[in-house]
């Protein structure tokens, strides 16, 4: 059998996990799949850098451009571990028009223009797969797009953002300023390029809007979810609320209302003694509930080098193994049709 040829662009945290978990596992995953899954092509910034790669990228050719990557005839799937919505759209939407597959960690991009790009992969017949882009390590998009499958969901919950729970807990647990955890998430890899979307809540609800676009089967825009972050909570804050039995998290919440769907990210009190209260750190918790499994929480690490390449890979076996599934689980002339009126409101 051929081997299904990588283009990986970004050799950053994600990156930089995916290659070293190919290189410890090639021969474990080409006997899952029956094929091999090789790395033929790499971009990133800066050619010089020393990534502490070792020899894992030796012969693999490097390109200036991730669009250049997406198009080379060796490359049959794109995995854009860039970020952002510019070169890394620009690639993923090259990569589509040439019927190549993409695996992609890039909730910024899909939480604005998931739509057209789910469209541009039904139209190229390909698969889109974004495990990665939503709670680092959790497979919650697999959980929902196909665990869930034969229910009505009612309403999802969790904490959605390793960094700002990162934050939250160290300033409970050490005391730590809000500055010094910040540092400490970004040196571990956690935070954003742009570390505000972790603390103003904005990345959460990148996530929200993917998450609850997959629960609900109707495309929920980002700019319709409430957004509020984590920066005008202080340590008296979180010791108080510790008093009165409570943690502080910063959730995001998607559920079904008389009122349609209601979807926000703002910081809450959690009660002690509930599953999400005790996600700390970098952890990620999300709680689904449907109407015939009932509820089902779902806990592990959110960011992080491991992780995250752990939840790609698991999207490019998908690939070699043939899977294609549409984005938010129905194609999507399909979206929105199952009525919401269907939805348990209780
Ligand atoms: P990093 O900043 O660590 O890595 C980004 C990589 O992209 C770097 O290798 C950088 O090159 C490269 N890059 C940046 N701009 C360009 C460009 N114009 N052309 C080519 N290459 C470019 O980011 P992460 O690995 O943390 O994140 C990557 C993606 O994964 C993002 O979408 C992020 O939101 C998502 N994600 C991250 C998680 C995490 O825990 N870090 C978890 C889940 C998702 P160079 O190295 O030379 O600077
Ligand atoms: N910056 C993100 C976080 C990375 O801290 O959760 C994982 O999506």
């Amino acid at each position: 059998t051929e081997p299904l040829r990588l283009g990986i662009a970004g050799l950053g945290t994600v990156g930089g996990g995916l290659v070293r978990l190919l290189d410890a596992h090639g021969d474990r995953l080409a006997l899952r799949t029956g094929r091999r899954i090789e790395i033929a092509a790499v971009c990133a910034r800066d050619k010089t850098k020393d990534r502490g790669l070792g020899h894992a990228l030796d012969g693999v050719r490097w390109h200036d451009d991730a669009v250049a990557l997406a198009r080379d005839a060796q490359v049959d799937v794109l995995v854009e571990l860039i970020g952002g919505n510019g070169v890394a759209k620009d690639a993923v939407e090259a990569a589509l028009s040439l019927g190549k597959p993409v695996v992609t960690a890039n909730k910024a991009l899909l939480a604005h223009d998931g739509l057209a790009l789910a469209r541009a992969a039904e139209r190229a017949g390909v698969a889109l797969n974004f495990e990665a882009a939503v709670a680092g390590g959790i497979p919650v998009v697999k959980a929902l797009r196909e665990g869930f499958a034969g229910n009505r969901i009612n309403a999802l919950f969790g904490i959605l953002n390793g960094t700002s729970n990162y934050i939250l807990t160290s300033m409970a647990a050490t005391g730590a300023s809000f500055e010094s955890a910040l540092a400490e998430a970004q040196a571990l890899g956690y935070a954003e390029a742009d570390p505000s979307f972790d603390v103003d809540g904005v990345d959460a609800a990148h996530k929200l809007s993917l998450l609850a676009s997959l629960a609900f089967a109707a495309p929920v825009d980002f700019s319709a979810v409430y957004v509020e972050g984590i920066r005008r909570i202080t340590a008296l804050d979180i010791s108080f609320a510790h008093e009165l039995g409570f943690r502080i998290k910063i959730l995001g919440i998607a559920r079904a209302t008389d009122h349609g769907l209601e979807v926000r990210v703002h910081p809450a009190m959690v009660p002690e003694g509930t599953a999400l209260a005790h996600v700390d750190g970098v952890y990620n918790g999300v709680v689904i509930e449907g109407d015939f499994v009932d509820q089902m929480v779902f806990e592990g690490r959110g960011a992080g080098a491991g992780p995250t390449a752990s939840a790609v890979m698991a999207d490019i076996v998908d690939i070699a193994l043939g899977l294609k599934l549409p984005l938010y689980g129905v194609p999507v002339d399909r979206l929105g049709q199952i009525a919401m009126a269907s939805i348990d409101r209780r």
